[in-house]
């Protein structure tokens, strides 16, 4: 038991050590990628235009002597607006294509290597806390944390910025009535070989059309209707913030981009992560999940939120007997499960594709596997409760 107090303060010092060795060597060594996303399938066809209303538009003005008078030549242009936004607001332009700067990215091959590790040797941990952790409010794990806090106001406050984004197949939290074992989607449980399933949430109803019907993905891949999304959006105060490279995939390179920031991580690293089920219905169209959790009290959106210090979920191999050596680092856990439109998660994917980093080869626009939920002796037990876009305490 004495051996907590120095696991804990030596994880911590093997984050900063690991920023100041890859700060000193400059490493950029893909092997070193532990923690990037697991490989999935991708069909690849998401990146066609749409070349038959292109082609068609170019023959109507190939057919067209000259634009003898202005109202001609401006009909064309609108019908083709019309057309291709009645199909919903993802639909892709008729050009579409990533518009994508690619000059040096400052944040490439920043990530630290830090394995994953057994949970535990002999009884005495050899990690922190790590998540994702049950966020039903009350709980609270057995993991004494030794003073260490989630940080309890929006993350924005602490000058850190969203650097990544992706999504897990189900709920990778559990909070009870909401996202439990008792949910239910199109599938019973639509784990694959690589992508474990985890909860769903209590919204589907296989009589609604809204929750059955496909919609016509254009961006994002392996995605279902009906089926519980958890998307999660990391952030660091080490980010470049506000520059093209904000945003970073392995979204860890954005986490540590920049050399000798981060001097407390719990106070400075953060995942915020909303529960989701997705329907075929535009009026839960939402334009910009690139922001990060959506928080907005007029519709109860990120106004019930789980605040507790874990680890990163991301990358696969982690269980409760395989830890992850990221920790300490806040969570912030919506504990509603909410309804979101399939065009918004397919604007989501069309937005990652356009970043500067590459977010198209690395297969991040599928979803993730979950982890299992940690067991009591791995959550922390400093879980607390606030809205993240008020000013937090319940
Ligand atoms: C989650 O926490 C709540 C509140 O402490 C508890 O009632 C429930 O049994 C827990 N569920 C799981 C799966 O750990």
């Amino acid at each position: 038991m004495d051996r907590r107090p120095r696991n804990a303060v030596a994880g911590l010092l093997m984050l900063v050590l690991g920023v100041v060795v890859v700060a000193l060597t400059q490493t950029n060594n893909p092997s070193s990628a532990t923690f990037e996303l697991t490989a999935g399938e991708k069909d690849g066809g998401d990146e066609t235009p749409p070349m038959v209303r292109r082609d068609r538009n170019l023959d109507e003005n190939e057919g067209t002597t000259a634009p003898t008078t202005a109202t001609e030549s401006s009909t064309t242009a609108p019908t083709t607006v019309t057309e291709s936004s009645t199909t919903g607001p993802s639909q892709a332009p008729p050009t579409w294509s990533p518009t994508r700067y690619q000059g040096p990215n400052p944040c490439e091959g920043k990530r630290p290597d830090l394995p994953n590790a057994l949970c535990f040797v002999e009884g005495i941990p050899q990690t922190g806390e790590q998540a994702p952790a049950n966020v039903t409010e009350g709980y609270l794990g057995l993991r004494d944390t030794l003073g260490v806090v989630p940080v309890t106001v929006p993350f924005w406050q602490v000058a850190s910025c969203p650097v990544g984004v992706y999504w897990k197949l189900g709920a990778e939290h559990y909070s009870y009535g909401e996202y439990d074992e008792t949910g239910t989607g199109p599938m019973e449980d639509a784990s694959s070989d690589d992508v474990r399933q985890g909860y769903q949430c209590q919204h589907y109803d296989a009589s609604d059309p809204k929750f059955t019907t496909e919609f016509d993905w254009q961006h994002c891949d392996g995605m279902t209707v009906g089926q519980t999304y958890e998307i999660q959006w990391p952030h660091s105060a080490a980010g470049a913030c506000g520059t093209i490279w904000q945003y970073q995939h392995p979204f860890l390179d954005g986490v540590f981009c920049r050399d000798s920031v981060l001097v407390d991580t719990a106070a400075e690293l953060g995942v915020q992560a909303q529960v989701f089920t997705v329907v075929n219905d535009d009026s839960y169209y939402y334009h910009d999940l690139m922001r990060g959790m959506i928080v907005d009290e007029y519709s109860d959106r990120g106004t019930d939120v789980a605040m507790y210090t874990g680890s990163y979920t991301l990358g696969g191999g982690l269980d409760n007997t395989v830890c992850s050596q990221f920790t300490p680092l806040t969570w912030h856990v919506d504990r509603k499960c909410h309804l979101i439109s399939a065009s918004s998660m397919d604007k989501l994917c069309e937005d990652m594709k356009r970043q500067s980093d590459d977010f198209i080869t690395g297969v991040a626009l599928s979803p993730q596997s979950a982890r299992e939920l940690v067991s009591d002796n791995l959550a922390a037990n400093n879980q607390v409760s606030g809205g993240a876009g008020t000013a937090i305490g319940k």
